[in-house]
C-alpha cells in the first residue's frame, strides 16, 4: 500500500488522473474501473484535458443502484456517462455494469454474470474509487465480507443520506444496490483510491491504519499488493504515519512507479 499525501484537491486529481492516462496509454486494450461520487470528478476532468484515446479501452462500472429506471439521471451508468465517457472516444458498448434492470430473483445470476464479464474482459488493470463517509468502497457497507463477489447490498441510513443531495427527496435514494464485492475489487491489478476534505480524514485513517476488518472495508486495500491511496492534507489528518509517507513520496526514486 502506498499512501501519497499531497496539498489539495486538485493535485491529488492530477496525480490519480496521470496514473490513469498512463494506463490508457500503455496498454493495447486497456480496462478501467471507474468510480462515482464527487471524489473522481477532478479525475476524469485531468484525464479529458489530456486528449487521450478511448477507442481500444473498455470501462467498468464499481457498483449500481437498483429501483431507478433505466437512464435514471442519478444511475450511475448514467452519472459516469454524462459527468465523463460522453466526452471520450469510448465505444458506448465498451461501458458495462452490473444489470440491475432484471426481476428481483434474477439478480444474484446477473451480479455472477457481471463476475465472470469482468473475468472475459481479462481482468480490470486499474479500478478508481472513493470511499464513502462510513469507510464503505463501492457499495459495501460495514460488515461486507472481505471475499465478497457482486451483489445485492442494502445501503446504510449514513450512505442514504451522504447520497440524498444527489435526489429530490431524502425519501428517493434507493435502499438497494449492486456492488462489486470486496473480493472482486481485489481482483483489479491496480487500486487507487482517491480522498480529499476533512470529512474523509476519519474513513481513511482507519482503512490505512486501522485493522483490516468488515466494519471497514476500505481496509481490505491493506490485503493488495498493489493499491495507492491518493489523499489531500486535510484527509490525511488522522494518519499516524503521514510524516512518513511524506518522506516516501518525496524520495521516491525515479525508477518506483507509482
Ligand atoms: C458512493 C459511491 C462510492 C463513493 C462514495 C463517496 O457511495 N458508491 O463509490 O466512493 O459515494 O462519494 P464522494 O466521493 O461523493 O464522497
Amino acid at each position: 500500500m502506498e499512501v501519497v499525501i499531497v496539498p489539495n484537491a486538485q493535485a491529488a486529481a492530477a496525480l490519480a488522473g496521470q496514473i490513469l492516462v498512463d494506463v490508457l496509454r500503455s496498454h493495447p486494450a486497456p480496462v478501467v474501473g471507474l468510480a462515482t461520487g464527487s471524489s473522481p470528478l477532478g479525475v476524469y476532468r485531468y484525464v479529458l484535458d489530456r486528449g487521450v484515446s478511448w477507442a481500444h479501452a473498455s470501462a467498468v462500472l464499481l457498483d449500481e443502484y437498483v429501483g431507478l429506471p433505466p437512464g435514471h439521471p442519478e444511475s450511475y451508468r448514467e452519472f459516469i456517462r454524462r459527468e465523463f465517457l460522453e466526452e471520450t472516444d469510448l465505444p458506448a458498448e465498451r461501458l458495462h455494469g452490473p444489470d440491475v434492470h432484471v426481476p428481483g430473483p434474477e439478480l444474484p445470476a446477473a451480479c455472477a454474470a457481471y463476475d465472470r464479464l469482468l473475468a472475459d474482459l481479462g481482468g480490470v488493470d486499474v479500478q478508481l474509487l472513493g470511499i464513502g463517509s462510513d469507510g464503505h468502497i463501492g457499495f459495501n457497507e460495514p460488515g461486507s465480507s472481505l471475499g465478497s463477489r457482486t451483489r445485492v447490498k442494502t445501503l446504510t441510513a449514513t450512505t442514504r443520506a451522504d447520497n440524498a443531495r444527489f435526489f429530490d427527496s431524502p425519501d428517493d435514494v434507493p435502499r438497494h444496490v449492486v456492488t462489486q464485492g470486496l473480493g472482486t475489487i481485489l481482483d483489479a491489478r491496480h487500486l487507487l483510491l482517491i480522498a480529499t476534505g476533512a470529512a474523509k480524514a476519519a474513513p481513511i485513517a482507519a482503512a490505512v491504519e486501522g485493522q483490516v476488518s468488515a466494519f471497514c472495508p476500505a481496509s481490505v486495500l491493506q490485503l493488495h499488493a498493489h493499491a495507492t491511496i491518493v489523499v489531500d492534507e486535510a484527509a490525511a489528518a488522522r494518519l499516524e504515519l503521514a510524516e512518513y509517507y511524506r518522506d516516501t513520496y518525496r524520495n521516491k526514486p525515479p525508477w518506483q512507479p507509482l
